[in-house]
C-alpha cells in the first residue's frame, strides 16, 4: 500500500494535508519535522510532503529536517514554508519578502506539464506566506510565478522534488487538488486503494490478531467513535467484547434507551446499561462550579466502571475509540498551549487497572470514522450523531444541578433537534443545543405576569471543535425553537440565541 508521509512544521494545515491525500484514497501519516532520515525509510513513504509553518527558515530556532531526506530518493512536494525548507537543503536562499503575501492571487503557470498538467495556465491560489526565495538552486527550475513571487512554483530539473508557495489543500486554492492529484499519481506514481473496506477488513484481522483469545471490555457511550470502534471490535472477537454503558443521568431525552435498542437488541453486542444517574446526582448536588462537576462525573464514571470490570472478571483489553488527531504528536512553534477545560475521558483507566489498549481508529479522521460506520452497517442516527460532552447536561445546566433542572433542559433540547432536523440542517451543524441558565427573566402568558427561567440556544459550525463559529439558522426556524419551547416547556418564558463564536467564548457554557 502506499503511503505519503506529512513532516510537520507547525502548520495549521497540516492536517487537511493528510486529509486531501486520503480523499484520494492513498493513505497518509503525519510526522514532526525533526523525524530522522533513516526512520523515514523504515517507515516506507512512498513520497514525502513538507507543510508550511508560521516560522521563518531563516530564524536560528526555526524548524528544520534531516538534511538527509532528500537523500532518500522519493519525490518531495514542499508547500509554503514546506517550499522554503527544500529551498535552503538545496542550497538556494530565503529572505523576508518586500510585501507579504495573504489571501488570493493569480498564478500564472510557465511550465503546464506533470505538478501543473490538465490545468490552465491562470490558476486562484491561497497565500499566506512573509518570505521569499530570493534564489533559487542552480538544478531548479520555476514552473509558476505570481505578480509577487518571482518562484510561486518549482522543480529539481532531474529529480521529482517540487515546491509550492501557495497552499493547495485548502478550498480557497480551487484547483489545489488536482494539483495535489497530479503529485500524489504522476510524479509520485501512488496506487489508489486505500478505501474505507480495506481499512474494515484490516482493521478486523489487527483487532484478531492483537486479541487473540483474550477478552475485551468497551465503554460504549453511543457516540459515533465508541459505537464503530465497538461494532468493528464485535466483528473480529464476538461475544468475548463485552460494552459497558454508563447512564450516568446527564443523558439526553431517551438516549439511553436508544442505546439499549440498537447496540443490545439490533446490533447484538453484549451490551450491560448500568443505571447509575442516582449516584452522580447525589454527587453532583448543590456543584455549581464547571470544574468541579467535571472532575465529579469523571471519578464517578471511572468509579462504576471499576465496579462492572470487576464484576465481569478478567477482561485483558479496554477498547477505546481515539482517533487521529489525538494521536499526532502536535508540532508547536509557539510554544505550549493552555487547557481551557479538562475533558474527562477514560484517560486514567487502563493504568489503574492494567489493560491493554485496543484503539482501531487511531489512524482515522472524524469524516473516515463515519464512512466505517457506514461500511459497518450502522444506522444514521449513529453514524451521524453530533458530538456530546462526557460530562453532558451538567455543563449545559449552567449552576447547580437538580432533577428538575435536568428534565427541564431535556424538553428544550429535545425540541431545538428535532427542529434542526427538521430543517434537514442536523448533518450540517457540528452542535446544536439547549443551554439552562441560572437566570429568571419577567415576562406574561395570557394576563398573568411570569417569572421563569431562560433557555439559550446554541448550534455552532466547526472543523474540529478546536474553532467554531455560530450557525446563521434561519429566522423562522428560530422563531419556530423560541416559540414551541416558551409555549412546551414548562417553567420557561424566554429564549435567546447565542452568537459567540469560539474564540473568544467556547462551544458549551462551561
Ligand atoms: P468547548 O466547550 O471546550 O468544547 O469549546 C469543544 C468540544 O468538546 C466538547 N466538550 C467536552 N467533551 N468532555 C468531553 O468529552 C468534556 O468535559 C467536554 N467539554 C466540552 C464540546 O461538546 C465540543 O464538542
Amino acid at each position: 500500500m502506499d503511503k505519503i508521509l506529512i513532516l510537520d512544521f507547525g502548520s495549521q494545515y497540516t492536517q487537511l494535508i493528510a486529509r486531501r491525500v486520503r480523499e484520494f484514497k492513498v493513505y497518509s501519516e503525519i510526522h514532526p519535522y525533526s523525524m530522522p532520515a533513516a526512520e523515514i525509510r523504515a517507515f516506507g513513504p512512498t513520497a514525502l510532503i513538507l507543510s508550511g509553518s508560521p516560522a521563518s527558515i531563516y530564524q536560528v530556532d526555526a524548524p528544520r529536517p534531516d538534511p538527509g531526506i532528500l537523500d532518500l530518493g522519493l519525490p518531495v512536494l514542499g508547500i509554503c514554508y514546506g517550499l522554503c525548507a527544500l529551498t535552503v537543503l538545496a542550497g538556494g536562499q530565503v529572505a523576508r519578502a518586500a510585501r507579504r503575501e495573504y489571501g488570493p492571487a493569480d498564478l500564472l503557470i510557465d511550465h503546464g506539464e506533470d505538478l501543473f498538467a490538465d490545468l490552465p495556465n491562470r490558476l486562484p491560489v491561497w497565500m499566506s506566506h512573509g518570505d521569499q526565495v530570493t534564489a533559487l538552486p542552480g538544478a531548479f527550475q520555476v514552473l509558476a510565478h505570481t505578480d509577487n513571487s518571482p518562484y510561486a512554483a518549482f522543480r529539481h530539473r532531474e529529480r521529482p522534488l517540487y515546491g509550492v508557495q501557495f497552499h493547495p489543500e485548502v478550498v480557497h486554492t480551487p484547483q489545489g487538488k488536482a494539483i495535489l492529484g497530479n503529485f500524489l499519481f504522476r510524479i509520485a506514481k501512488c496506487q489508489p486503494t486505500w478505501t474505507m473496506r480495506s481499512f474494515v477488513e484490516a482493521s478486523v484481522a489487527r483487532i484478531r490478531e492483537q486479541v487473540g483469545a483474550g477478552r475485551v471490555l468497551c465503554g460504549l457511550s453511543g457516540g459515533v467513535d465508541s459505537s464503530v470502534a465497538a461494532v468493528l471490535a464485535h466483528q473480529a472477537v464476538g461475544d468475548r467484547l463485552t460494552c459497558v454503558f454508563v447512564d450516568n443521568g446527564l443523558l439526553r431525552m431517551n438516549e439511553a434507551a436508544e442505546v439499549v435498542e440498537t447496540f443490545g437488541k439490533h446490533l447484538g453486542l453484549r451490551l450491560i446499561a448500568v443505571d447509575a444517574g442516582a449516584r452522580f446526582l447525589e454527587k453532583l448536588a448543590g456543584v455549581a462550579d464547571p470544574e468541579r462537576k467535571r472532575k465529579i462525573i469523571g471519578a464517578e464514571f471511572i468509579a462504576v466502571f471499576e465496579e462492572e470490570a470487576t464484576r465481569l472478571g478478567t477482561m485483558e483489553y479496554l477498547l477505546q475509540g481515539t482517533l487521529y488527531p489525538d494521536v499526532i504528536e502536535s508540532v508547536s512553534v509557539k510554544g505550549p498551549s493552555v487547557t481551557i477545560k479538562t475533558h474527562h475521558n477514560v484517560g486514567g483507566l487502563p493504568e489503574k487497572m492494567g489493560f491493554k489498549l485496543v484503539e482501531p481508529l487511531r489512524e482515522l479522521f472524524k469524516d473516515e470514522v463515519r464512512e466505517v460506520g457506514r461500511e459497518l452497517g450502522l444506522p444514521d442516527v449513529v453514524v451521524w450523531r453530533q458530538p456530546f460532552p462526557g460530562p453532558g447536561l451538567a455543563v449545559r445546566c449552567v449552576g447547580d444541578i437538580s432533577r428538575e433542572r435536568l428534565d427541564l433542559l431535556r424538553r428544550a433540547d429535545v425540541i431545538v433537534e428535532e427542529e434542526i432536523r427538521k430543517a434537514g440542517l442536523y448533518r450540517e451543524i457540528w452542535q446544536a443545543f439547549a443551554v439552562l441558565l441560572p437566570v429568571r427573566s419577567v415576562g406574561v402568558m395570557g394576563d398573568e405576569r411570569t417569572y421563569e427561567h431562560v433557555v439559550a440556544v446554541r448550534a455552532v459550525q466547526s472543523q474540529d471543535g478546536m474553532t467554531a463559529d455560530w450557525v446563521r439558522l434561519p429566522y423562522d426556524v428560530l422563531a419556530t425553537i423560541s416559540s414551541r419551547i416558551a409555549n412546551e416547556v414548562k417553567g420557561v418564558n424566554r429564549v435567546v440565541y447565542d452568537v459567540s463564536s469560539k474564540p473568544p467564548s467556547t462551544i458549551e457554557w462551561e
